[in-house]
C-alpha cells in the first residue's frame, strides 16, 4: 500500500489539546504545511507536573491564536475537513480542542473526525513522506510516551494488537521521575538526555527489569533504585553520571524486547514513536540494531515525536480516506483502547 492510498490528498486542519500542548496543523495529504505547538511547560514547571484544570484554561487562551497561526503559516484556510484528538487524555483539555474543532466544522460545513491520540503517534513517521512510498504490513511499533510503553503489532492499517505493555510506569515517567529526583525539572526526558552527555553510563548500577519476560515492561523498580541512589550518595552524587546511567538503563530495558518481538512476529519493518522517541540514544541504538538485522527502521522527525497536531492530522487523513467521519455529537474520553479499523 502506498502513502497516497492510505492517507489521501485532502487539505485538513488538525487540533491536539489532550495534555499540555495546544497544537494546530494544516496538512495536504501527508505534507505538513504548518505545525504550531504552544507549550504550557513553563506554567506546569512550577508544580513539577501537569495540573489538569490549569491545562484546560491555558488551552482556552491559546487555541484561537494557534489555529490562526497554523492557517497563516500554511498560507491557506481552505480546508476539506477537521481532525481533532478526542481521546484519551485530560477531559477538560480534550474538550477545548474538540469544541473548537466542532465550531470550525459547523461554520465551514465540512466533515469532522475524532482521532485517538496514540493512533496519531503510531502514524507520525509518515509526516512529510512521499505519496508513492510503500507502507509495509505487518509492522511492529514501540510507543514510548509519558503515559504509554507498548509494543504494537500492526497487521494492516489500524489493525492493532498489543504484544507487550508495562506493568507499572511508562518509559517517559521513568525519565520524568528520575529527572525530578535529580533536581533537573519537568519534563524530564530532554533534561536527562542533556545532563547525560557529560556522564558515564556505567557509573551507577541500575536494574533492567524483567529481562526474561518478552511481553512485559516494568520501570517502577528503576524509580525506587534511583531514589535509593539519591539518598545513599547524598551530596556525593554525580548528576551527569546518574542521568547517563538512568538513560542507559531505560534504553537497555526497551531495546532487547523490541528485537525479540521483531523475531517473534517476523516483521521486516519497525517504528519507534511517542515523546521518548526524541531520545537520541534510544533512536540510534534501535536504528543500528534494525540495520544489523535488515529491518526497515521508521522514526518521526524530531518535531513530530512529542505531542503535535500534525500526527493527529495524519490519523485524520487515514480515517477520512477510509470513508469514516464523526458527527457534531463527537464526545471526549479520558481513557480509550486503541481504535478498531475504520468503519464506513
Ligand atoms: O508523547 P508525549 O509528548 O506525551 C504523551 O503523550 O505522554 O511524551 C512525553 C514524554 C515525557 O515523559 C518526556 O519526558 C519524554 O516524552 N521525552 C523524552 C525526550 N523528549 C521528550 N524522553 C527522553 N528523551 C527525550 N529527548
Ligand atoms: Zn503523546
Amino acid at each position: 500500500m502506498t502513502v497516497k492510498d492510505q492517507f489521501g490528498s485532502r487539505t485538513i486542519l488538525a487540533i491536539e489539546t489532550s495534555c499540555d500542548e495546544t497544537s494546530a496543523a494544516v496538512l495536504k495529504g501527508t505534507q505538513v504545511l504548518s505545525n504550531i505547538v504552544a507549550s504550557q511547560i513553563e506554567m506546569h514547571q512550577k508544580w513539577g507536573g501537569v495540573v489538569p484544570e490549569a491545562a484546560a484554561r491555558a488551552h482556552v487562551e491559546a487555541i484561537v491564536p494557534v489555529v490562526e497561526e497554523a492557517y497563516s503559516v500554511a498560507q491557506t484556510n481552505k480546508i476539506d475537513a477537521v481532525a481533532v484528538t478526542n481521546r484519551p487524555g485530560l477531559v477538560g483539555a480534550l474538550a477545548v480542542g474538540t469544541a473548537a474543532a466542532k465550531a470550525i466544522a459547523i461554520i465551514k460545513n465540512i466533515p469532522i473526525i475524532g482521532v485517538h491520540h496514540l493512533e496519531g503517534h503510531l502514524l507520525s513517521p509518515w509526516a512529510n513522506s512521499a505519496p508513492e512510498q510503500i507502507i509495509t504490513y505487518p509492522h511492529l511499533a514501540l510507543i514510548v510516551s509519558g503515559g504509554h510503553t507498548e509494543l504494537v503489532l500492526i497487521k494492516s492499517p489500524s489493525n492493532y494488537q498489543i504484544c507487550a505493555e508495562t506493568l507499572d510506569d511508562a518509559a517517559g515517567e521513568a525519565f520524568d521521575k528520575g529527572a525530578r529526583l535529580l533536581g533537573l525539572g519537568y519534563p524530564g526526558g530532554k533534561a536527562i538526555q542533556e545532563a547525560a552527555q557529560l556522564g558515564n553510563p556505567q557509573a551507577y548500577d541500575l536494574p533492567r527489569a524483567l529481562k526474561k519476560e518478552a511481553h512485559k515492561f516494568s520501570f517502577s523498580g528503576l524509580k525506587t533504585a534511583m531514589l535509593r541512589l539519591v539518598q545513599t550518595q547524598g551530596s556525593n552524587l554525580h548528576i551527569p553520571d546518574a542521568a547517563a546511567s538512568l538513560q542507559q538503563a531505560i534504553v537497555e530495558s526497551l531495546v532487547p524486547k523490541c528485537l525479540t518481538a521483531i523475531e517473534e512476529h517476523e516483521v521486516t519493518s519497525f517504528a519507534l514513536v511517542g515523546g521518548v522517541s526524541a531520545n537520541v540514544l534510544l533512536r540510534e541504538t534501535l536504528r543500528k540494531e534494525c540495520e544489523r538485522n535488515g529491518i526497515q527502521f521508521l522514526v518521526p522527525e524530531f518535531e513530530y515525536c512529542t505531542d503535535n497536531a500534525a500526527m493527529i492530522g495524519l490519523a485524520g487523513q487515514f480515517r477520512l480516506e477510509s470513508g469514516e467521519s464523526s458527527t457534531s455529537a463527537l464526545d471526549v474520553f479520558p481513557n480509550a483502547d486503541l481504535p478498531l479499523p475504520p468503519h464506513n
